[in-house]
């Protein structure tokens, strides 16, 4: 298994904020999947979804994924839709720990569209909304780690991340020569 930090949720679960927090703490990179698609099409998120539509930014995310598998030791945050096809949770498990930054729906909602221009929010009212994230649940669900950010900051948030990091790699079976798993005998 890879060893990046991959955070997935919905739009406003903080990815971005508590990514940067995480990278500083643990000394990482920080890389975000929509920065990856901006940087290569030379234009924003909204422009992409305005002037080609939802099926062309889907199909860059795609292509997105692949070239994360050249990643390591970075903290990755992902677009709020990337994790939620077919056999990506299994793709990005393949490269690292994948944290689910989790919160209730209200909350989310009242962050998303608080901050920044988000193209999947616009015309679509609270329920619809709702809708896709219930759609997508699913999906979250199969991270590593869940990690719930409802009443707490990105600070917390990275604080707690980092706990149930620690915790997961105590977990690690150790080999009978008292060494980590990925660590082969030398
Ligand atoms: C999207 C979320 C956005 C961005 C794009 C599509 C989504 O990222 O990738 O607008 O489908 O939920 P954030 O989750 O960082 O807002």
């Amino acid at each position: 298994m890879g060893d990046n930090v991959i955070l997935v949720g919905f739009m406003g679960a903080g990815k971005s904020s508590v990514g940067q927090l995480l990278a500083r703490h643990l000394g990482r990179c920080f890389v975000e999947t929509d920065d990856m698609i901006t940087a290569r099409e030379g234009r924003s998120i909204p422009e992409i979804f305005a002037e080609r539509g939802e099926a062309h930014f889907r199909a860059l995310e795609e292509e997105t994924v692949r070239l994360l598998a050249l990643k390591s030791g970075d903290v990755i945050a992902t677009g709020g839709g990337l994790f939620c096809r077919e056999g990506r949770p299994a793709a990005l498990r393949a490269l690292g720990t994948v944290v689910w930054l989790h919160a209730d729906f209200d909350a989310l909602y009242e962050r998303a569209r608080r901050a920044g221009e988000r193209p999947m929010l616009a015309g679509r009212g609270r329920a619809e909304v709702e809708a896709l994230y219930r759609a997508r649940e699913p999906y979250y669900r199969q991270a590593d780690l869940t990690v719930d950010t409802t009443s707490i900051n990105p600070d917390q948030v990275a604080t707690r991340v980092l706990l149930g990091l620690r915790e997961k790699l105590s977990r690690v079976p150790l080999s009978p020569l008292g060494r980590g798993e990925g660590e082969g005998a030398r």
